[in-house]
């Protein structure tokens, strides 16, 4: 009798839980362990920060910092890829060595257009990469002026570069941290144009202007009793945008190790005004871009052309917290998706919302739609939208190792719960709960999974939370809320 009654409340629980799931097999797409199928990664080799994102003649251009002699943190290159979709990316040789002036960390890139430089000619005019040379044995002594600005051009559209023989182009006026240049160009009331370095220095922000990338003049500095001041400043990036009534605003990204709002890195930004090479914030709220713990240094394309009308971010999705020990082998970290930025205004108060580039949708193959309950995964690499009701969700993965991982919204926070997602013992600090305050209502989300990494995005992206994770089997099950609905499960193909 009470068997009869146990298996009938079983077979209730099924009928339920399974309600309108489809027949879903698991088909693995993963090669080697941990690597992405969506995200760029290296070949083989250490990587961390974006370097001169560039658009040019249909190719989106990813330089990245790389050692390629081994999978830690070491002497400084940058790698390089080109994507025509950016979802499909290309390993070319590596563009920058380190030489006599010292490694190459990071910063950017652009299109003189009009030759300013005088290093390539009006009819073929230069890409110019702006980085940082670290003098590592300076480094070791007592000296603080083993950083300094650089460049290098190239006259085939990135494929090789020759360093200027004048460098470096900006010297080191004493300061221990003076690095990561991101240039852009403004244009001034007259017509001019203007080039702007935004240049993190120790734990502010610098802006130089030149009028030909070779002579740098300091405007102005921008940081000392405003944000978060944890850590140094690195990796600044400066944005025109306009707001939600057509205002114009600039951001300013600034990443910052440590400090950041789960520990390590993270990058903060301040929305304001940029007049006369100055910066002033609309206010002193600390806001962040990305409140998981894994999407460090991230920056821009420049050079998009007039019909892409938008802000191309990507960034590094590690934390120097553990990235030197995750436990992958051939190589070491990926970059997050390419997202798209702009501003959003919840209750008068302006904040930056990054939402998945559009491409990624070209890696949407067979649609699964679930109504709720218990339902299969299609694969280690998949796209998940639901609606939320009562602005609370809680999504659970699992695999057959009693391992899972908790998405949720609770009591006006957004977390993602990788306590017992897998391999943690390489650092102490990676199994934990990651949260994010969210005052406002949650009504739709979006999920990006990959073999290695989970990247939340709520209300397409006005929150956002990117962790990486090491599960020790795939995950093969999800376990949806009530409350989430019009669950949709996408098995992204490239
Ligand atoms: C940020 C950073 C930069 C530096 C580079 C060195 O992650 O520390 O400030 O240029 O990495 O690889």
């Amino acid at each position: 009798m009470k068997q009869n009654i146990l298996f009938k409340l079983l077979s209730l629980l099924l009928i339920v839980s399974c309600q309108s799931t489809p027949e879903i097999k698991f088909e693995s797409v993963v090669t080697e362990e941990y690597r992405p199928v969506y995200h760029f990664t290296p070949e083989y080799g250490w990587m961390n920060d974006p370097n001169g994102l560039i658009y040019l003649d249909g190719k989106y251009h990813l330089f990245y910092q790389n050692y390629p002699d081994s999978t830690v943190w070491g002497p400084m290159h940058w790698g390089h890829a080109v994507s025509t979709d950016l979802v499909n990316w290309e390993s070319l040789p590596i563009a920058l060595y380190p030489d006599s002036l010292g490694y190459i960390f990071s910063g950017s890139a652009v299109l003189d257009a009009e030759n300013s430089s005088g290093l390539g000619t009006a009819d073929n005019p230069p890409m110019i990469a702006i980085f940082t040379y670290h003098d590592p044995e300076l480094a070791n002594t007592t000296s603080d002026i083993f950083q300094s600005q650089a460049i290098a051009f190239s006259m085939d559209k990135g494929q090789t570069w020759e360093k200027y023989s004048g460098n470096p182009v900006l010297p080191n006026p004493g300061i221990r941290d003076f690095r990561d240049p991101k240039v852009s160009q403004i244009t001034n009331p007259d017509g001019s144009k203007t080039w702007i370095m935004t240049l993190a220095v120790l734990d502010q922000i610098n802006f130089y202007s030149s009028p030909d990338l070779k002579n740098w003049t300091l405007m102005s500095e921008f940081g000392k009793n405003v944000g978060a001041h944890g850590g140094v400043w690195e990796c600044p990036d400066l944005l025109p945008f306009k707001t939600p009534s057509g205002e114009d605003k600039w951001v300013l990204l600034v990443s910052i190790n440590p400090g950041g709002p789960q520990n390590g890195s993270a990058t903060q930004y301040f929305i304001g005004d940029f007049e006369n090479g100055e910066f002033t914030p609309d206010d002193t709220m600390i806001r962040w871009l990305d409140y998981g713990p894994d999407n460090y240094a991230g920056v821009t394309w420049s050079n998009l052309p007039a019909d892409q009308d938008r802000t191309l971010f990507i960034g590094w999705m590690s934390n120097w917290l553990y990235a030197n020990v995750v436990p992958t082998k051939s190589w070491r970290s990926a970059m997050t998706v390419p997202r798209e930025l702009s501003l959003f205004d919840v209750d008068g108060t302006l904040l930056v919302k990054s939402t998945p580039a559009v491409e990624l949708e070209k890696l949407r193959s067979e649609k699964y739609e679930v109504d709720k309950g218990i339902c299969e995964l299609p694969s280690e690499a998949v796209e998940i939208t639901a609606k939320i009701s009562s602005d609370t969700f809680s999504i659970t993965f699992s695999n057959e190792l009693n391992e899972n991982l908790t998405i949720s919204k609770e009591n006006g926070l957004v977390s993602i719960d990788r306590r017992n997602a897998g391999k943690s013992d390489f650092h102490r600090d990676f199994a934990a709960i990651h949260s994010a305050p969210m005052s406002w209502e949650a009504n739709e989300i979006r999920v990006f999974m990959d073999a290695s990494s989970i990247e939340l995005f709520v209300n397409n992206g006005e929150l956002v939370l990117t962790s990486i994770l090491f599960p020790s089997s795939p995950w093969k099950t999800i376990n949806f809320s009530e409350n989430t609905q019009s669950v949709e499960i996408y098995h992204l193909k490239k």
